[in-house]
């Protein structure tokens, strides 16, 4: 089959994670018969310092195009780029929320779990890290605070800032269905996070999910405030198999998580419309600290590649023997620095890459 895939490289690590991966899809093609034809689409800075802008018309007809999209990261140093001077509607951050919204992706999948090869890396304690665990956020991704309307005034001679977030039920529902469909794929547990003690977008979350939790009468829903999901993720992170939460809740949490399997280096993510089409990148930012030094972490991107191989492209088979590269990778010991831990060989973002194809 063709595999029309859109690239994006983007800013920082991006492209050499981006590199890494393409190598390791171009194994898969090699072996099961397949054929990729990339696009490059530009984002972010790398964007902004060709046409000004972090997302053009262009780019979105390009992913538009293709069958689905592998992206780096975006954004910079704030502290010391020259993109952060711009206006924040300029700034290669703007471009990321605008593509997600003018494809459509509504629906951000970022499993978190416990590689049994790196539990020693997990910053829990020793017994709660050996019960696992094995979680995916459902992050609501084109709606909340992240797309409402804001505005800084000044108010009786005081600057002002407003942001606001909204939710109808639709946008709620259907995030709601792709999250217990999942769950029918997992443990059939889903969580749904809100702070509906004091927001009525919370209420209605709650009220929404729980209509939807009536046609899964096989799944099993429970609602958490976030406040105490923050503090259930380090204190039992086994609990949870689908967090289901809207786009701020969930940009936190999933930051949270991540960190709690002690290898942000390590984890995919796919954001979907409902069509096929997806977009798919690492749940890690662009680390301009590591940029260009050869050291960055490329699995989460090539796992990010095998979400889609699985979500966009129903290749199953292949995107099972690029997780169990990585896994083989892990197991005989290679890692880069990021996880690095005593008696395993470190290598660079090149490295891991030319491990991983091999083992396709
Ligand atoms: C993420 C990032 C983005 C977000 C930023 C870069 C706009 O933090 O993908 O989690 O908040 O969605
Ligand atoms: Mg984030």
């Amino acid at each position: 089959m063709v595999l029309h895939i859109g690239c994006i490289p983007g800013d920082g690590i991006g492209p050499e994670i981006v590199r890494e991966t393409r190598k390791v899809l171009d194994r898969v093609a090699e072996k099961y018969g397949h054929e990729i034809a990339y696009t490059e689409i530009l984002l972010g800075g790398a964007s902004i310092d060709v046409h000004g802008v972090p997302l053009t018309q262009e780019a979105i007809e390009a992913a538009k195009k293709s069958d689905a999209v592998l992206m780096g990261s975006i954004g910079g140093d704030a502290a010391t780029s020259p993109w952060y001077q711009l206006p924040p509607d300029k700034r290669p951050e703007a471009g990321l929320l605008a593509i997600r919204k003018a494809l459509g992706l509504f629906a951000n999948l970022r499993p978190a779990l416990l590689y049994q090869e790196l539990a020693g890396a997990c910053p829990l304690k020793e017994e709660i890290s050996r019960a696992g665990f094995d979680m995916l956020i459902m992050r609501e991704l084109t709606g909340g605070l992240y797309f409402g309307e804001r505005r800084t005034t000044v108010e009786n001679g005081l600057r002002t800032a407003v942001d606001t977030l909204t939710y109808n039920e639709e946008e709620i529902r259907r995030i709601a269905v792709k999250a217990f469909d999942i769950a029918r794929k997992r443990r059939n547990k889903v969580t749904s996070v809100d702070k509906a003690n004091v927001l009525d977008s919370s209420r209605l979350w709650r009220d929404v999910t729980s209509q939807v939790a009536q046609e899964y009468p096989d799944v099993e829903l429970s609602h958490m405030l976030v406040d105490n999901c923050a503090m259930q993720l380090v204190k039992d992170p086994a609990q949870f198999d689908v967090i289901l939460t809207e786009n701020m809740f969930g940009d936190i949490l999933s930051d949270e998580a991540s960190m709690v399997t002690g290898s942000i280096g390590m984890l995919a993510s796919a954001s979907l419309n409902d069509t096929k089409f997806g977009l798919y990148e690492p749940s890690h930012g662009s680390a301009p600290d590591i940029a260009g030094k050869d050291i960055a972490n490329p699995i989460a991107t090539v796992l990010s590649a095998s979400m889609m191989l699985r979500y966009s492209f129903d290749l199953d088979r292949e995107a099972d023997a690029v997780e169990e590269a990585v896994q083989k990778v892990l197991r005989e010991g290679y890692r880069t620095g990021d996880i690095m831990s005593a008696g395993c060989v470190q290598v660079g973002c090149t490295g891991m890459g030319d491990l991983l194809a091999e083992r396709i």
